[in-house]
Parts: C-alpha cells; structure tokens; sequence
C-alpha cells in the first residue's frame, strides 16, 4: 500500500514575515519552514530580546524592532505575514495589514465566536487571503491516515476516537494562567478542526470541561460528543491531570471503517514540548474479516512538520489552488463548534 504522509508544497515558495517570537515560533513554526525550504526574511515581537534571540538561531537577516517596518518591508516583498500571538491580539495586528495582504493567523481564531467573527470581518474588509493555522490536519500521522481512508482500504469510516491522558505544561502559557477558556479552546480545538476534515460539522455538539481541585487554570479535562446521527460518531476525551507516571498515559487518534481501522499514538502530547516516538499502525481485514496491525515508520511527527501544511497551502493558493482549506471562511466552523461545546458544557 503507498501511504503519502507528506503535505503538498508550492512550486515557488513565497517569502515569509514572522509577527510574534514565542514558543510556538522557535519549537514549530521555524524548524518547520527551515524543513520545508521556506525563507524567513524577518520577525517581529513586541518584546525585541526573544525576536532577537530567534533571528540569531534561525539566521534571520530582519530584526525589527516595530510592527510597522515588519508590515512595510513584508508588503514589499509580497510575504505571508504568519502571526503567530495570544489570541486575543490577532485583531489588533490584522486592521494594521495593507488590502489584498497574505496572512497566516496561528490558532485560535480569537478566544470566543465574537473576536472570531470580528478577525473574519477585518479578513473580508481588506481582501486579505488569510488562513488558520489548523495544524493537526497535516501532522504525518494524520495525512497518512487520510491516504489510507482516500484509497478506499478500510471501507467507509463511521467512527472517530481521541484520548489523551497526559500532564500538559500549562505554565509554559502565561496568558493562560487568567483565561475563563483553556482546554478545549487551545488545545482539543485541534481533535475538533480534524475530526471536521474528515466528517464536516455534525447536527450538534455535547461536551462538559471541568478544572483540577487544586489549579487556577479554568479547565484541563474535556468530554466532547459529535452527533452525526445513528451511525457515524466521534468523541473526543482529554485528561491533563494524570501526574501518575507514564504507564497508564495515553495520547491518540482512532479511526474505524467497515474493513479495518487505524492508530496515531500522538508522542507530542506525552512529553511537551519535545514529545515520545509516535506509533502509526492500520489493519486491513480480509474477506473473512480476519487481518493484523501493521506499524508503518512515519516521517516526521506534529513538531515540527504539521507546520509545513497551513503555509504551504496558503502559497499554493496564491499560484492557484483550488481551495485554502483552513481558510478563514472554513476556521470559522471550528470556532462556532469550540462555542457550541462550551455552550453545552454551561448548561444546567
Ligand atoms: N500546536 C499549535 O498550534 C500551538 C501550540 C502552542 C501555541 N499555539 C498558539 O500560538 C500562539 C502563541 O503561543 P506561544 O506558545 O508562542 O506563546 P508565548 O507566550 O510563548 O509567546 C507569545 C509571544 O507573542 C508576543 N506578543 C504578544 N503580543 C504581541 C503583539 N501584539 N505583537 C507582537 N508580539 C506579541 C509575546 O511577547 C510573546 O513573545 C497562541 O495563540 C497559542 O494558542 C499554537
């Protein structure tokens, strides 16, 4: 079976401006771009040692040390600003990008449906070509999974599991110390983007996130339910509370289909930033449904190669794809699921 792990690049990549210098930049974004081939001729960060720091590791020829000559010189060499800031300063960045702008908007798209609503206005306003960073859609493990469902091997899928049982570095996030809105919003966001790419929204969304007894973080377990009528069905369920050693931690994705079904173990997730091994297996059943688990040696993992898919696609669409498939006209459906599960988890 050829299994294609690989998200598809551009013929001619553009040159990429770099708006925020945080973790996510220096551990994905960068190592990523560098992989992929891609030329960062800048950066900027309101806080003008990380940003210097990064063009140092990276050789980044641009320093600079206001928004405004990032945005003059990015607009002169017609590049992908990839903004990459909490998510509640994204529209501050957005309304300051000249018209017909190209823009990478790391996730989420705002901390609640009306800042998403907004960052879609502004996009639209000033005809920006502008996409969400939905990475988990191009993880190798995800892209290798979509291969196999696209040749038809394990029949039609109708079931889609996430688990996650891990301790999550919460504090590596200052902004996140004070947020009403954590897990689902900033992380199980990703499950719920993904699960989307493979079944589009379902008819409503059940979910309850609740917070350790002893943390200030809002919440750090999360149950989320699709309902996608009798047949088809996905749930996610994440726990970053379980500080009891590895043996019992658990971090994949589970697909189903009428021939056989598929495993990602997600190493990210086990150890952030720098992750454990992942594991990629499939099993195909015969005809008299008998068959075994096959492991397939992926290459590359979430960090940083997922990375390379959102940018990536935003360059082919400006040589003429098709589609933008995280567009913002597409992130918004993630976000209005983010806001239907808190929604429901808010129900009495
Ligand atoms: N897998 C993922 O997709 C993933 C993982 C981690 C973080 N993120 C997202 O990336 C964003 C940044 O996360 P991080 O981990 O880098 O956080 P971080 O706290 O490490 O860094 C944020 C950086 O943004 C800078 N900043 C804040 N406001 C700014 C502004 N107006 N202009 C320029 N710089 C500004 C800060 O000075 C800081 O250096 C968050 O929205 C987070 O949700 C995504």
């Amino acid at each position: 079976m050829i299994i294609n792990d690989k998200s598809a690049l551009p013929q001619t990549p553009m040159p990429i401006v770099i708006i925020g210098a945080g973790g996510i930049i220096k551990n994905a974004h960068l190592p990523a771009y560098k992989k992929a081939g891609f030329k960062v001729k800048g950066i900027f960060d309101l806080n003008f040692e990380s940003s210097k720091a990064l063009g140092a590791q990276f050789e980044i020829a641009n320093v600079y040390k206001t928004l405004e000559e990032l945005i003059a010189h990015g607009a002169l060499l017609n590049a992908v600003f990839d903004v990459a800031v909490p998510a509640d300063k994204i529209i501050d960045i957005l309304v300051q990008l000249p018209g017909n702008s190209t823009v990478l908007i790391q996730k989420p798209m705002g901390e609640n449906i009306e800042q998403a609503n907004e960052i879609l206005e502004v996009c639209r306003e000033l005809n920006l070509t502008a996409a969400v960073n939905f990475q988990l859609r191009y993880t190798p493990f995800v892209n290798a999974a979509r291969s196999i469902i696209d040749s038809g091997a394990i029949g039609e899928v109708f079931d889609i599991e996430v688990k996650v049982t891990t301790v999550t570095p919460w504090h590596l996030w200052d902004f996140l110390a004070t947020n009403s809105r954590v897990e689902i919003l900033y992380h199980s966001i990703h499950y719920i983007d993904m699960i989307r790419s493979f079944f589009g929204d379902p008819q409503r969304l059940l979910a309850k996130t609740v917070k350790h007894p002893t943390t200030t973080v809002s919440s750090t377990r999360s149950s989320i339910i699709f309902d996608y009528g009798d047949v088809k069905a996905a749930r996610i369920n994440t726990n970053h509370d379980h500080n009891f050693g590895s043996k019992h931690q658990h971090s994949y994705i589970k697909w189903e289909g009428t021939k056989g079904a598929i495993y990602a173990k997600m190493g990210l997730n086990l150890n952030y930033p720098d992750s454990v091994p992942d594991v990629f297996e499939y099993f195909i059943a015969d005809e008299a449904g008998k068959g075994e688990w096959k492991t397939v040696e992926l290459e590359g993992s979430w960090f940083p190669d997922a990375f390379i898919g959102p940018m990536a696609n935003i360059m082919r669409f400006k040589e003429g794809a098709d589609v933008l498939p995280t567009s913002v006209e597409d992130a918004i459906k993630t976000m209005q699921l983010v806001e239907s599960a808190y929604q429901s988890s808010n129900r009495s």
